[in-house]
């Protein structure tokens, strides 16, 4: 098949780096990222700024139906509308991360989001990420990556991050964050962040950027060729 064609699945625990690394591989092959977390971050958001508490699930689930969720791919950069307005930075914040955690694991909320995905995942060329994608949103993508780094890897690369942007935190609360986030992904109900059966384990603590994007890039040449 045409690479342009291929569908890749990309999860793994927040920190691995799939948001960066997927953009790379999208660039290089010419085909669309898609980050999901994205929309999980929207609905998040949608109860930030109307007042509905994290631990209001009824409230989480009664929002669903005032919430006009678009995808739209302008430059290659991926944009959310929230009732047709950008959400832009507005979902990137620490509260917003919280939030997308708690909403993340509501059934109701993971079904609302699934046709979203399921339609542009159907027309192939693309790379999404998230947690679910290999086991639940294309289940038979042509090659599915679980990628992910120790803790104690991404702890580092994230502090680093933070460095750069002038906003330092300690390791240790850094590190004691992703644990907590690793095991409020893996151990919820719906659609654990867990590997697909069928799934290559990607452990990239010793790969740079570049070095995933290519190991990637080859499994992928490998995936349409078979
Ligand atoms: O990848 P991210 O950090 O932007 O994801 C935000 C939250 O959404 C995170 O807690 C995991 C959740 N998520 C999910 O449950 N399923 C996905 N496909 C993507 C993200």
């Amino acid at each position: 098949m045409d690479i342009k064609k291929i569908r890749i699945a990309l999860d793994g625990p927040s920190g691995a780096g799939k948001s960066t690394i997927a953009k790379k591989i999208a660039e290089k092959l010419g085909i669309v990222y898609v980050d999901t977390g994205a929309l999980y971050r929207t609905v998040g958001l949608y109860s930030i700024e109307n007042g509905i508490s994290d631990t209001d699930t009824e409230g989480i689930i009664a929002s669903l139906q005032k919430i006009d969720l678009r995808l739209a791919y302008e430059d290659g950069t991926q944009k959310v509308y929230l009732n047709g307005v950008d959400v832009g930075d507005r979902i990137r914040t620490p509260l917003g991360s919280k939030y997308a955690a708690a909403v993340s694991k509501i059934p109701e909320v993971r079904a609302f989001l699934l046709d979203v995905q399921r339609n542009i995942a159907a027309g192939g060329g693309v790379i999404m990420d998230g947690r679910d994608i290999g086991t639940v949103i294309m289940p038979d993508a042509e090659l599915k990556v679980f990628m992910t780094a120790t803790a104690e890897a991404r702890a580092k690369r994230r502090c680093l991050e933070l460095e750069e942007k002038g906003m330092p935190q300690p390791y240790d609360e850094v590190l004691a964050d992703i644990i907590a986030r690793d095991k409020s992904d893996s151990e919820r109900e719906a659609s654990p962040c867990v590997p697909a059966e069928d799934a290559i384990l990607f452990v990239n603590d010793e790969y740079g950027i570049e070095e995933s994007a290519d190991f990637i890039i080859d499994l992928a040449a490998k995936a349409v060729s078979a």
